[in-house]
Formats: structure tokens, sequence, C-alpha cells
């Protein structure tokens, strides 16, 4: 018998080839989904507008630093057309709204818990002290109040807030808690680099509706979450004009990985990843994001005419091409004016110090067919709270070598506090997407990567994990104390 495990670790294992080709696969995944209910199937195309979330206001700006307040609700909403569906929101929006700082200032976020069960709200991608990263037993109750700050000593970078409270982090991101918070510098804005209205934030996720329109959460679920939305609205539309935009993409789902392309097959320019902005910008086809990592891209519409219709295309699995194989449409609705550029070099990174450590971390599920109760291990061991599983100097530099030693499932993996580089992946120098500052790097099954980390900013606890939350939530996680 073929599990949901095998068919989708075959999906994602098949790098070459997509899913899609994988003719074989198709009726087996059609029977799946028959099952799963056929509520998401009919979501229909390019029928609502790309929404943006609220740029959200300070509530104040005095003392040097910025306060935001946020309450995480559950609240109702409109995501297929004409239902609603309860989700968790910081606000009451579903994705939570964008919060904007800049490097050298600080923000301070002040949550209050509405909601009955604990949070805790980790800043994805920042540098920060440890009792302000949201770690994963670091809740807050129902009822109370928790306050965050965030130094913001680092260079720009698009980083999101999502839900960390240890196992309800997989379901609580899943029914919502998750926003961007963009941070940005004077490297950043000096650049000629599409902005304002033409600089939009895209959130890309599935999910799986039951025939009511509840969202449905299943833990490692890949297979029945075949529904994809993009900032909250399945499939939709956005309208543009003939000339560049800059979107920052966030892959916010828990277990999908997305392989983006224009339908027309034509080239973008990768211009920057999770840490900012790529050395130089990249032009390519094709784009991976596995779960929490981020792409910088511009898109030049002024090569069409008005009136063309563009759809940015998924060539990955799980489900079958009509579900997940489309994810939105640019619509070229009129012609604009363009200042802006792309410049042929974005940033210096900051240099790579010498290594003076060298470890290696195992990704691997406990059982890869799909068994209840299968855990997630990083060397052999689930998540103990109690447990410091690596101790490393303050300021030394690493070399982590990270392995998915499965055949079927994929990983990826994640480490709060800093942004590493990637040296190399399966023995290979990285391509160009991965040649930026990262904080979370894929991990098919099979596959090998080199990790440079400098530890030299916070010295205390923190975790790093797998961000297929999912797997976190089933062990996949671990932790290290620089000091
Ligand atoms: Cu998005 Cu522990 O992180
Ligand atoms: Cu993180
Ligand atoms: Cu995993």
């Amino acid at each position: 018998m073929v599990t949901r495990r095998r068919v989708l670790g075959a999906a994602l294992a098949t790098t070459g080839a997509s899913l899609f080709t994988a003719a074989a696969l198709t009726p087996l995944l059609q029977a799946r989904n028959a099952q799963a209910g056929t509520r998401a199937a009919n979501a229909p195309h390019f029928a609502v507008p790309l929404p943006q979330p609220p740029v959200l206001a300070p509530v104040s700006t005095s003392g040097g630093k910025d306060t935001y307040a946020l309450t995480l609700r559950r609240v109702r909403k409109e995501i297929l057309p004409g239902v609603s569906t309860e989700v968790l929101t910081y606000n009451g929006h579903f994705p939570g709204p964008t919060i904007r700082a800049r490097s050298g200032r600080s923000v301070v976020v002040r949550h209050r818990n509405a909601l009955d069960t604990p949070a805790s709200v980790h800043l994805h991608g920042a540098s920060v002290p440890p009792g302000d990263d949201g770690a994963p037993m670091d809740t807050f109750a129902p009822g109370a109040t928790r306050t965050y700050t965030y130094p913001n000593r680092q260079p720009h970078a698009p980083l999101w807030y999502h839900d960390h409270a240890h196992h309800h982090e997989s379901e609580h991101v899943y029914r919502g808690l998750s926003g961007s918070y963009l941070l940005t510098d004077d490297t950043e804005r000096a650049l000629p680099l599409p902005a304002g209205a033409y600089d939009i934030p895209i959130a890309l996720r599935d999910a799986r509706f039951d025939e009511a329109g509840r969202l449905v959460y299943e833990m490692d679920d890949a297979l029945g979450r075949t529904t994809l939305l993009a900032n909250g609205r399945p499939y939709p539309y956005l309208e543009v004009a003939a000339r560049k935009y800059r979107f920052r993409l966030l892959n916010s789902s828990n277990l999908r990985f997305f392989r983006l392309r224009l339908a027309d097959g034509s080239t973008f320019t990768q211009i920057g990843s999770d840490g900012g902005l790529l050395p130089a910008p990249a032009t390519t086809d094709e784009l991976w994001l596995s779960p929490a990592e981020r792409a910088d891209i511009v898109v030049d519409f002024s090569r069409y005419p008005v009136g063309t219709r563009l759809v940015l295309e998924n060539t990955l699995g799980p489900g079958s091409p009509d579900q997940v194989g489309q994810v939105l449409r640019f619509d070229v609705v009129r012609t604009a004016a363009d200042p802006s550029r792309v410049p042929s070099v974005l940033r210096t990174l900051p240099p790579l110090p010498a290594a003076s450590v060298e470890r290696s971390f195992e990704m691997r599920m406990s059982d890869e067919s799909g068994a209840p109760g299968a855990q997630g291990l990083i060397n052999g061991k689930v998540f103990d709270h109690d447990r410091i599983d690596t101790h490393i100097r303050h300021g030394a530099g690493e070399i982590w070598t990270v392995t998915n030693p499965g055949t079927l499932v994929p990983h990826n993996f994640h480490l709060h506090l800093v942004q590493f580089r990637v040296l190399e992946r399966n023995g290979q120098a990285p391509d160009t997407s991965e040649s930026g500052l990262k904080d979370t790097v894929r991990l098919l099954p099979g596959e090998t990567v080199r990790l440079h980390a400098t530890f030299d900013t916070y010295r205390g606890t923190y975790v790093y994990h797998c961000h297929l939350l999912d797997h976190s939530a089933m062990g996949m996680m671990a932790q290290m104390r620089i000091s």
C-alpha cells in the first residue's frame, strides 16, 4: 500500500521532474483528495483581488523606539468567496498586519492574548536577546499581556513574526498567527528598486477546508492541504501596471514547498532572500521556497501589452495541477512611468570569519512511512526543553553540516538568532538564490547542506528546528546555548 508520506516524498524527491510529470502519482492523489472532501478543489481561481495586510501604525514613537500593540484573537473572515471561516489573528487580520522597522531603531510589541490557548511570538530571522525570542516554552497565558523588545541591530531583512508555543505552534500558525516584519536600512533605501505601491509583500501558503468552509487542521496533513492562499485569499488576481514590481515572497505554509515560475516561462530577477538583499541580482525562471523561506523578486511587466494576464505557477505537489498548479494571476491593466532600476551590485555581505568548530546534524523522522505516532528527530533525539544539545562559545564561527538522510520526507533547517551562509549544497557551491544571508535552508530527501554561522551577538539559549512546523511540533527541534 502506498502511504501518504510515500506519495509526498516521491513528489518532492523528483527534483528534476515535477510531480505533474509523474503521471503515475496523479490517480493516487486524486483518490486521497476525494476522501478529503471536495471543497478545496472547488475554490474558484482569480475571483478575488490579492489583499494586502495593513501596515501597523505604532501606538507611540517616543523614547527613541516605536511601540505597537497587537491582540491575539479569534475572528471570522471571508477566505473562500462568500464563506466565513474562523481563524486566529493578530488584530483581526489574516495574515497579521505588516510591521515596518528600521535598523538602529528599537521596536516594542505589546501582545494581549485574547485566545483560549497559550501563545509565544517569535520574530523569525531576528537577532534578539533570549528573553524576547518567543521561545517555545516561554508562553503567555490566555488573558495575559506580553511585551517583546526588538533591538533591530542587524541589517535590513524581510523578517516575519509567528506563534511558537510548543506543541501549538503548528496549529496556531496554520490557523493564522503570522505576519510580516520588514526591516529596512540605509543600504536598502539608497537603491532605486521599485518602492511604495510597487513593493508588495505576498505570503503564500496552503490550507484545507471542509464542506462547511472550516479550516481543517490535522497533524502532518501534507496531502489534505490543497487550497493555495496568497495573503489569505485563494488564487487571487493582482492588477499591475506595465512596469517593474518588487514582490516580497514568504512561504508561510507549515509543510508545502513551492517551486514557482511565470506561466510564459519568462525570467524574473531575484534580489533578496531570508536575510535581505543578495550581493548581486540573479536572473532566473524558477524559484524554490520551502516553509519560512523568503525571496525578494522583481518582475518587469513592461514587456507585456496592457490586457495580458500572467499566472504565477507552482510546479510542485502534493495536489493536482488544477489544485496547486496556479498560485495567483497578474493582470496588466495600464501603463506607468518606471523610474526604478535593479543595480548590478546590491550589497556587500559581511566577511566570513574562519570557522573554529565543525558539527553535524541529522534531520530524520522516526518513521517515514506515515505511521501514526511518528516523531521528528535531530541527531536521533526528540525535543526536550530541559536539554541543551549544542554548547557554543560566544564569538565562534562554526560550520554545520546538516543532512536529511531520509528517502521520502523533505525537511528544512532553521536557526534562531543568526543569519548564516550556505557554503555547499550536496557538495557543490549553492546557486545564486542561496548566495546571500539565510536563516532557513531546504533539505530534500538525501540532501546535505554546509552552513557557516557566527555567534557573536547575544548569549543565551535558542532553538533550531525543522520549519515544517508539523515536524517541529512532532519533536524535530533542539536547543543551543551560546555562552
Ligand atoms: Cu520561524 Cu523557530 O521559527
Ligand atoms: Cu525563527
Ligand atoms: Cu521536517
